[in-house]
């Protein structure tokens, strides 16, 4: 293979591993933001169960429950209709592998 030919498919190759990583870096940022919304409430309360140590399948149902409205509830309803695919497997996949806030209520 000529050698700029071989250059050019390795800064190909290269630029199409950093997009990828780029990508993945902002899905990461965007799922923290994310799961910074839920802790509002569900960080700190005593009344309104935790998301940290919640196995995924649990939070992911409840989610597309309420997104599809076949649970009810006003807030989680609102919150959970922002919500694609992606957002709520990340979130669900998050929380599960998060640690509890100390104080926080138990599931
Ligand atoms: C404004 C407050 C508020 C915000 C923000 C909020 N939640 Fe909730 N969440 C609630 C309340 C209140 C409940 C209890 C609803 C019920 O059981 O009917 C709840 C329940 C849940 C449950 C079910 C818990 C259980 O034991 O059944 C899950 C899962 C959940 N929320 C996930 C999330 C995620 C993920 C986010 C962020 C994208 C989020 N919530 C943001 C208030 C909030």
């Amino acid at each position: 293979m000529a050698k700029p030919l071989r250059a050019a498919l390795a800064a190909a190759l290269l630029m199409c591993l950093c997009g990828a990583a780029a990508a993945d870096e902002r899905e990461s940022t965007r799922l923290t933001y994310l799961a910074g919304t839920c802790n509002a409430c569900h960080g700190s309360s005593i009344t309104i169960p935790a998301l940290a140590g919640r196995p995924a399948p649990e939070t992911a149902a409840a989610l597309r429950a309420w997104r599809d409205g076949s649970r009810v509830n006003p807030i989680m309803n609102a919150v959970a209709g922002g919500l694609d695919d992606d957002a709520i497997d990340g979130l669900a996949d998050l929380f599960a592998h998060a640690e509890p806030i100390a104080g926080e209520a138990r599931p």
